[in-house]
């Protein structure tokens, strides 16, 4: 059963187009993961997805439900009452690189916060979820820590356990290691693996490339505005049939090998790949963009990883 149907989906930021025709479908219990160079449009797509940004036109989708139609004759983004809109996307998941946690609120507040405010959950029943989510991640004696007191990977995993709160049918992450510390990457992606071993529906935006890998049932890539391949994991990562993905592939291992990697603002760019290869991705800056880059082995353990993309 199809979940997420995207249709020629447009945006744009002013005179930026920044989605140029996309289409997606996403079928339940699928992973799709998509990749591509910084600025492609991954985040504004799963922000459309679950109606952070506004499409200009296309279809979008969500459980058999048109939260946005193509108007028939100009083709523009005709979006369903705001109301319905959410009711329909309160099944949509959604987990960002920067946590986005109350900082005021413990742990087990900000896991409950959703349930009971939006679903009008008893908090009783809201704290019964969140201590069993807060097991499912690893955190059950955190729960009355605040954010300031967790590390990065603990944050993202109560995240995650938030996100998990609203039972929802669908998660979507976008880049939720980038903004971690090499070392704290795996448990996050760990608590990731486990939500596919249960058949969870997943998009996941994400630079970790042999994770995508293994993960995966489906792999696109994006670059500047539209989708430039997708197929299997196999497809885009052994037999890329476009060049400009095996560029980007090479930039991704060339820097994570050379332990070259962005700044902390996210802009800076790696001693790992030329700005020749930058240029070929479209970067007028000759900058690939800041982002954590991490090398594994053959058995998917973590090698060498250096960098942090900067989060809070
Ligand atoms: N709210 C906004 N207003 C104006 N421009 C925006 C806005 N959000 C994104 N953009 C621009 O749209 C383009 C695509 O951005 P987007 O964040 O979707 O890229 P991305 O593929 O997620 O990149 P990254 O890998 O760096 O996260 C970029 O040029 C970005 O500067
Ligand atoms: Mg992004």
């Amino acid at each position: 059963m199809e979940v997420i149907r995207i249709e020629n989906l447009c945006k744009r930021f002013g005179r930026l187009e920044v989605l140029k025709g996309i289409n997606l479908s996403v079928e339940q219990g699928e992973i799709v993961s998509i990749i591509g160079p910084s600025g492609s449009g991954k985040s504004t797509l799963l922000r459309c997805m679950n109606h952070l940004e506004i499409a200009d036109s296309g279809s979008i989708v969500v459980d058999g439900t048109h939260i946005a139609r193509a108007h028939e004759t100009t083709g523009r983004a005709v979006y369903l009452p705001n109301k319905e809109i959410l009711s329909v996307c309160s099944r949509l998941g959604m987990v960002f690189q920067n946590f986005n946690l109350f900082p005021h609120k413990s742990v087990l507040e900000n896991i409950i916060e959703a349930p009971m405010t939006v679903k009008g959950m008893k908090r009783e029943e809201a704290c019964v979820i969140a201590r069993d989510l807060l097991r499912k991640v690893g955190l059950s004696q955190k729960e009355t820590a605040y954010p300031f007191e967790l590390s990065g990977g603990q944050k993202q995993r109560v995240a995650i356990a938030r996100a998990l709160a609203m039972e929802p049918e669908i998660m979507l992450f976008d880049e939720p290691t980038s903004a971690l510390d090499p070392e704290l990457i795996g448990e996050v992606l760990q608590v990731i693996k486990q939500l596919a071993s249960e058949h969870m529906t997943m998009v996941i935006v994400t630079h970790e490339m042999n994770f995508a890998r293994e993960i995966s049932d489906r792999v696109l890539f994006m670059d500047q505005g539209v989708v430039l391949a997708e197929g299997s994991p196999e497809d885009i990562f052994v037999n890329p049939k476009h060049s400009r993905i095996q560029t980007f592939l090479n930039i991704v291992a060339k820097t994570g090998e050379s332990g070259g990697l962005a700044d902390s603002s996210g802009s800076g760019f790696t001693d790992g790949a030329t700005a020749g290869e930058a240029g070929q991705l479209g970067m007028p800056d000759g900058k690939a963009g800041g982002r954590t880059l991490l090398k594994y082995g053959r058995s998917g353990e973590k090698t060498d990883a250096r960098g942090k993309g900067g989060a809070e």
